[in-house]
């Protein structure tokens, strides 16, 4: 049997180690990829800190790739060998993407704009369904402002607030409001990036080193003197979600990133929590419509984060979440390559 390196969580909470596994093989519909490149998500260290998600061990980590298809499985047209492209994966091992090669479903591909490269393109997928599925998607799944991803649909002048602007979430948050002519569209974030942010959008940057959580709702007031109906938590911690439910109008919403969190209703205001993946049976027909309306999207509308690559293949991903644990990783979205040879 063909084996291949896979970054791998050896137990509950335990170490992440380099170990040689079998290469999965493409069942009907699917696409096998040789991954090149792979985007860090917090969520990565965190299912290692405390042990949710993932059921089965040995388990393969990783859900942001980019790479080649390597084989097209049965009934699978449209896709062949060579072909450049990206996908979001899944915690198990045969979706995970802190590995050489992995498979998926080849209706949840999309094909690289060839200006963009596999650390671009790596750096999407997480991040942006997060912010996506958040904003576009259907209820309950959420806010369905936009759930054909449709060009047209517009809220033109009405404001809208993202907490954590500087987060790659909050990145494409404040994208795909620009996509609907939000105006103004607030953040909420340091101003390290304060040229980065408005070029991607926002039009106010609230800076969270000098107003409180506290006061943010006295700032977004000054930012705009219509109702504010439509937030975006992209810290997800309890403060920030109280912050952002303070600034809206009743009726209005707030999407949190925290997955975990109770969706929850207060003042004829709603808090929706997101869980942005293609990979659910119940989000499988947006994910379907976001992979069709993709390579468009990024070619013309929405530009991916800006990249580390990480050094040291395999090995550099365990260093990268260790950073990212550490809270060491602002505007940037690390990049690690499983071809790559580890020292
Ligand atoms: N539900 C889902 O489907 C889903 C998917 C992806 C991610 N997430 C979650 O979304 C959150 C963001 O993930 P990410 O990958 O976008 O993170 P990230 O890029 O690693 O975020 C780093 C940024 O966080 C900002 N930050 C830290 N604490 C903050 C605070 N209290 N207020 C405002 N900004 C703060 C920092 O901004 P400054 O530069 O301003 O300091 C830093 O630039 C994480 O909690 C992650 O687990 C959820």
């Amino acid at each position: 049997m063909a084996t291949q390196q896979s970054l791998v969580l050896e137990s509950k909470q335990g170490a992440l180690i380099i170990s040689q596994r079998p290469i999965p093989q493409p069942q009907t519909g699917e696409l096998l990829i040789k991954v090149q490149a792979v985007g860090l998500n917090p969520v990565d260290w965190k299912i290692q800190a405390r042990g949710f998600l993932v059921e089965s061990y040995p388990a393969v980590l990783g859900s942001d790739a980019a790479g080649d298809v390597e084989q097209v499985g049965e009934g699978v047209v449209g896709w062949e060998k060579g072909d450049k492209v990206f996908f979001q994966g899944f915690y198990r091992n045969e979706r995970a993407t802190f590995q050489q090669y992995t498979t998926i479903p080849a209706d949840l591909v999309a094909k690289i704009p060839s200006k963009y490269t596999y650390s671009q393109a790596a750096s999407i997928p997480v991040s942006l369904s997060c912010a996506i599925y958040g904003l576009y998607a259907p209820k309950p799944l959420g806010l369905g402002l936009n759930p054909n991803i449709d060009s047209s649909v517009k809220q033109t002048g009405q404001p809208a607030l993202v907490l954590g602007g500087n987060t790659s979430v909050g990145l494409y948050a404040i994208q795909l409001l620009r996509y609907m002519e939000f105006n103004p569209i607030i953040a909420y974030a340091s101003l390290k990036h304060f040229v980065y942010l408005k070029s991607l959008g926002a039009t106010f940057i609230v800076d969270r080193q000098e107003v409180s959580l506290a006061d943010l709702p006295s700032a977004v007031a000054r930012a705009s003197d219509k109702p504010l109906k439509v937030a975006f938590d992209a810290v997800g911690n309890a403060e920030a979600q109280e912050a952002g439910m303070s600034c809206l109008v009743e009726g209005g919403e707030l999407i949190t990133v925290n997955s975990t969190t109770k969706s929850d209703s207060d003042d004829g205001k709603i808090m929706l929590a997101v869980f942005g993946t293609v990979h659910l049976p119940h989000t499988r027909a947006f994910g379907k419509v976001l992979y069709e309306r993709l390579p468009q999207l990024i070619e013309q509308d929405v530009v991916p984060a800006r990249v580390e690559d990480l050094p040291n293949g395999l090995q550099g991903i365990v260093d990268g979440l260790q950073r990212l644990k550490r809270n060491e990783v602002s505007g940037v979205k690390l990049v690690g390559h499983p071809q790559e040879q580890s020292n």
